[in-house]
């Protein structure tokens, strides 16, 4: 059988653990593919660096456009990040010649999530995305495929590693706000602009993306109603403490009468919930449904290793032919029906 051929497209936290892991899984993940996958080129900006990578016969591209273009790619792996630039060209790029994407970038699947679908679809192509939201908790695939039967009423949680890390390390080590930020960069965990993390605004993004795969509803981040935790003080901490509480950024999206309803932002949590055992960059992902009640997925948020796993997984997905439309079903057939129906509760 022929193998997959990947274009990894930036080779930063995520991009170079991607690497490492198709190398250093490549048997057990052409088991689960039932081809093999091999790494055939890479894109970045500094080629002078040492990343501890063995790029032997592997072509680099300093355009990733080009890599997207290249012949010797049927997926590309777009881990550059940003909604705009060089990530949208690549992925747009790649679907233009009709290659499967698999991307971990939210900012990006949240202002063109629906375009770059319907690219997809008419390519013919993958569009994959469980990194996107909440690492390495296999999120997109639980809601997509594992709860097909159910209906979901709601589905909330830690969606940033990075906050979280902040606030666990504020409140039990007693650390300034701006020393945990610095960790959690230092670390891999934050976005290259880390407002995105601090100000709610990843939380929102991986909260759109969830919205719409749990609820069939057309992906709407513009929409979400968006508080961040640059304003928790230790004071907030202490008090909320006292009173038997955690602050926790939770995102919310729940079924109202008006329609679903999705925001962002700090929330007192009793300390003797499950929620607020949560702590450090750990993710907590809770979906309500009619057939399960409640269903927690708990794990790393972010970091190489853990953004890398869930990659993988969609690249083995892609190679086996395991690759369903972006968003579930038929964005613009199911969206009227969906919210038509909530509507009338
Ligand atoms: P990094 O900033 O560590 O890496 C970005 C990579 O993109 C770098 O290798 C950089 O090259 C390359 N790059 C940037 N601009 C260009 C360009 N114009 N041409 C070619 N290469 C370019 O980001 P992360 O690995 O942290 O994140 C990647 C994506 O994954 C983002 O979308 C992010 O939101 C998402 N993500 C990240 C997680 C994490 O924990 N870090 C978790 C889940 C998702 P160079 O190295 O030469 O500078
Ligand atoms: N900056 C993000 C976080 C990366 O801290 O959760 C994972 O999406």
């Amino acid at each position: 059988t022929q193998a997959l051929r990947l274009g990894i497209a930036g080779l930063g936290t995520v991009g170079a653990s991607v690497v490492r892991m198709v190398a250093r899984r490549a048997e057990a993940i052409s088991a689960t593919a039932g081809r093999p996958v091999l790494v055939t080129a890479v894109a970045a900006r500094d080629r002078a660096r040492d990343r501890g990578l063995d790029l032997q016969g592997v072509t680099w591209f300093d355009d990733p456009v080009a890599l997207a273009r290249s012949a010797d790619v049927d997926c590309v792996v777009e881990l550059i990040g940003g909604a705009e630039g060089p990530a949208r060209q690549t992925v747009e790029a790649a679907l233009a010649s009709g290659k499967h994407v698999v991307t971990a970038n939210k900012a990006l699947l949240a202002r063109h999530g629906p375009a770059l679908a319907r690219a997809a679809e008419a390519a013919g192509a993958a569009l994959a995305f469980e990194a996107s939201a909440a690492g390495g908790i296999p999120v997109v695939k639980t809601l997509r495929e594992a709860l097909a039967g159910n209906r979901i009423s709601r589905v909330y949680g830690i969606l940033n590693g990075t906050c979280n890390y902040i606030l666990s390390r504020m409140e039990l080590e007693g650390l300034t706000f701006e020393a945990c930020l610095k960790d959690a960069q230092a670390l891999g965990y934050a976005e290259a602009d880390p407002t995105f993390d601090v100000e709610g605004f990843d939380t929102a993004h991986k909260l759109a993306i969830l919205t719409s795969l749990a609820f069939g509803t057309e992906l709407d981040a513009e929409g979400v109603s968006v508080e961040g935790i640059s304003a928790i003080t230790p004071l907030d901490l202490r008090m909320a403490d006292e009173l038997g509480y955690r602050i926790k950024l939770l995102g919310v999206a729940e079924a109202t009468e008006g329609g679903i309803e999705q925001r962002v932002h700090p929330t007192m949590v009793p300390k003797s919930s499950a929620i607020a055992q949560v702590m450090g960059v750990t993710n907590a992902v809770t979906i309500d449904t009619d057939a399960l009640r409640e269903l927690t997925l708990i794990g790393p948020g972010a970091g190489g290793e853990a953004t890398a796993s869930a990659v993988v997984a969609d690249i083995a997905d892609v190679a086996a032919g395991r690759t369903p439309p972006a968003f579930g079903r038929p964005v613009a057939a199911l969206t009227a029906p969906v919210r038509a129906e909530m509507q009338q509760h």
